[in-house]
Parts: structure tokens; C-alpha cells; sequence
């Protein structure tokens, strides 16, 4: 026990989900009950808090939770407290409102001295006014996106990449076989950061990424001449957000009452289809989607889940709030909860080791820069 005068905390998870959300908790839950710090748990992100609805947290609820994927509390990704979907028109037009009151008034009924934050850009930028009404929020950074800005690493990344990565070993085969061009849309936003693991981990012939816009032609001459030098497959590893030089990204639907409103998705059919149409070879798409959002964590996310959580405890019981765990030259650290609100962390295929890496390898990435992208 300490004599810390934390005597109560809330946590929640907030946003997509991701593997490593419930190690986090885990941790952050031993973590204070260890330090004489009661915790209770806000269901479904800041849903939860808009609507008052919280339970206890005890040893026994994160008992054998570290290897579960999803978070046991659940989540939501259209509760921004700032612009709250309130009521509908008699025309479908939604009315929102700024419900920060509703939030505070459930911290003060639940006796919260300060609430720990699991989520991504979007959760930081919800957590933002708690903090300048003078709620003690710590933000832990989770995405498989890895987008954040302020950390080089969140959780979730690693189990994302292993999933994806194993799904382009699978269809490694099956593009043999019938000698095609296997197209497999990834996830990851606007950032390229899974497509472009996932794809030097699998070995794929072609990596396309949004920071690195692609010339159709040269995607299409390099997989049939893949043929010139007897390879008669060829695997596509393509982020949901990439898209044609001068052209756009191909968006899946529009959410306005979402903290992040556009859904990317359909580039990979779409690519699949001008190989089919600009060459002789036969193209197949495969779209992973929240597959990858799924399952047990990898070991590497247990563990950065269970540091991360146990330091966002050490912030709070230091008295440092207003704050994001981070990871900085791979150790760990914290940066101003405001740094990730509002803007991503992109790939920056000037100065990317991997992509380096990656082209040295003879990858394309589509914009003609790879040694054998012209064969
Ligand atoms: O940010 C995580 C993520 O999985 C993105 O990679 C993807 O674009 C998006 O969320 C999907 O969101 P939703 O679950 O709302 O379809």
C-alpha cells in the first residue's frame, strides 16, 4: 500500500479496437489495486462516461485477460463528447452537442481522482477538454494503424502485422499455383505502416503505401514482366489508403457522427482490376479487414501492452497527468497528451529505413524508384 492520495481511478477504451487493449487494462488495474488504488472500469469508451455507465474493477475481472483480444469493456468510436449525436431531426439530420458536463458529472458521482485513457488520436482529442477542466487524465496510444504522433510504437501494431503477414504467406501458394497476381488489401488509414511491414515481413513483390502515391502503368508493367525473369505470380501488399499519382482514395462509406468520418476500403478490388484489364494476367483481391483488428495478441504487444499500462500508473502516482505514454528511440517516456490530437504519423519514404530496406530488396512501390520496378 502507498500513501499516495489516489484512493480511486476510472480507465477506459475508446475507438476501434485493437489486440493488447485488455493486457493494458490488466496491467493498469494490478497496477493501482498493488498501490491501494481502487478502479473502476467505464464501459464502452467515452460512452460510458456520457451516459454514467461504470463497474468496479477487481483482481478477479483482469485475471486471465492478458492473451484475450478486445478489451472486456467494450468500445465505441461515435462518442465524441465535444460533438455528441443528441437527436435527429424529423428529416434524418443529426443534432450534436458538446456534453463535457455529462462526463465530469459521472467523474464526480464515481469519485474518480483521474481516469486513464486506452485509445488512438481520436480518444486523445476526446480526453483533451477532461483535461483542461482538471480531470487527472494519463493516455496510453493503441492502434494497429501505428499512427499515432508522439510514440514510434502502439500496441496492436505487431499482432496486425503477424496477422496480415501470415495472410500473404497463404495466399503466397495459391498465387503459384495458378500463376495470378494476388492483391491484399491492408488496413492502416491514412498510414502506410502495416502495409509496409506486413509486406517486407511476407516478402511481397509490391508494396503500395498513401505516402507514396503509384503509377498504374508501372504496377502493371512490373507484374507481367515478373513472367521475363520466371516468376509467374505475383503477391500485392496494398494499404487501404493508397491511391494513383493525381488520383484518389477510394473510400468505403462516410460516417459524420464519427471523431473519423471517412472508411477507407476497395483499392484492392480496384487494383485487382486494372492488372485484369491492363495485362494478360490473371488478379485476385483478397481484403483483410477487421480480421486484423482480432485475436490473441503477439508476445511483443503483451509485453509493450503490460510497460505501457504499468507506466501510465507510475505517471499518475507520480502526479503527472496531462500526459501519453510513449516510446521514443524504443525506450519508453511521455509526451503532452495534446502532441497526437489531430494529425498522424505518416511514413516518410524519404528518410524510412524499411522502405530503404525494402527497395534494396527489389520490392516496387509502384512509383518506379525500385531497381527492377522498369524490367
Ligand atoms: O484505426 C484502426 C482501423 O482499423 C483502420 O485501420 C481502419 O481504416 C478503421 O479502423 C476501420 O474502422 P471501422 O472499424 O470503423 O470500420
Amino acid at each position: 500500500m502507498s500513501s499516495n492520495p489516489l484512493r480511486r481511478i476510472g480507465v477506459l477504451t475508446g475507438g476501434g479496437d485493437c489486440p493488447g487493449l485488455n493486457a493494458v487494462i490488466r496491467a493498469v488495474t494490478k497496477d493501482a489495486l498493488h498501490h491501494g488504488i481502487e478502479v473502476v472500469g467505464i464501459e464502452d469508451g467515452f460512452l460510458g462516461l456520457i451516459e454514467n455507465r461504470t463497474r468496479p474493477l477487481g483482481y478477479e475481472d483482469v485475471s486471465e485477460i492478458l492473451t484475450l483480444g478486445g478489451t472486456i469493456l467494450g468500445s465505441s468510436n461515435r462518442a465524441n463528447p465535444l460533438r455528441f449525436e443528441v437527436a435527429v431531426e424529423p428529416d434524418g439530420t443529426p443534432l450534436f452537442a458538446n456534453v463535457i458536463d455529462r462526463c465530469m458529472a459521472t467523474i464526480e458521482a464515481a469519485q474518480l481522482d483521474a481516469v486513464v485513457v486506452i485509445g488512438g488520436d481520436g480518444t486523445m482529442t476526446c480526453a483533451e477538454p477532461l483535461h483542461e477542466r482538471g480531470v487527472a487524465v494519463v493516455g496510453v496510444p493503441k492502434t494497429i494503424d501505428n499512427d499515432i504522433v508522439g510514440t514510434e510504437m502502439t500496441f496492436g501494431f505487431q499482432t496486425a502485422v503477424a496477422t496480415a503477414t501470415d495472410a500473404l504467406d497463404k495466399v503466397h501458394t495459391t498465387a503459384q499455383s495458378h500463376h495470378r497476381a494476388l492483391v491484399v488489401e491492408v488496413m492502416g488509414r491514412n498510414a502506410g505502416w502495416l502495409a509496409l511491414h506486413a509486406g517486407v515481413a511476407s516478402g511481397s513483390d509490391v508494396i503500395l503505401l498513401p505516402e507514396i502515391p503509384f503509377d498504374p502503368k508501372i504496377v502493371c508493367d512490373f507484374v507481367e514482366r515478373r513472367a521475363g525473369y520466371g516468376k509467374r505470380y505475383t503477391i500485392l501488399c496494398v494499404s487501404e489508403g493508397c491511391f494513383p499519382e493525381g488520383g484518389e482514395r477510394v473510400i468505403r462509406e462516410l460516417d459524420p457522427g464519427s471523431p473519423d468520418p471517412v472508411r477507407l476500403g476497395g483499392v484492392g478490388r480496384v487494383i485487382a482490376k486494372m492488372i485484369e484489364d491492363r495485362t494478360p494476367v490473371d488478379a485476385r483481391h483478397v481484403v483483410l479487414g477487421h480480421v486484423q483488428r482480432g485475436g490473441s495478441p503477439v508476445a511483443g504487444d503483451r509485453v509493450l501492452s503490460t510497460q505501457l499500462g504499468h507506466a501510465a500508473m507510475e505517471l499518475l502516482r507520480g502526479g503527472s497527468f496531462g500526459r501519453m505514454v510513449a516510446v521514443q528511440r524504443g525506450r519508453l517516456t511521455s509526451v503532452e497528451l495534446t502532441q497526437p490530437a489531430h494529425k498522424q504519423r505518416l511514413v516518410d519514404p524519404s528518410s524510412e529505413p524499411l522502405v530503404r530496406a525494402a527497395r534494396a530488396v527489389y520490392t516496387s512501390f509502384g512509383d518506379g524508384r525500385s531497381p527492377r520496378a522498369n524490367l
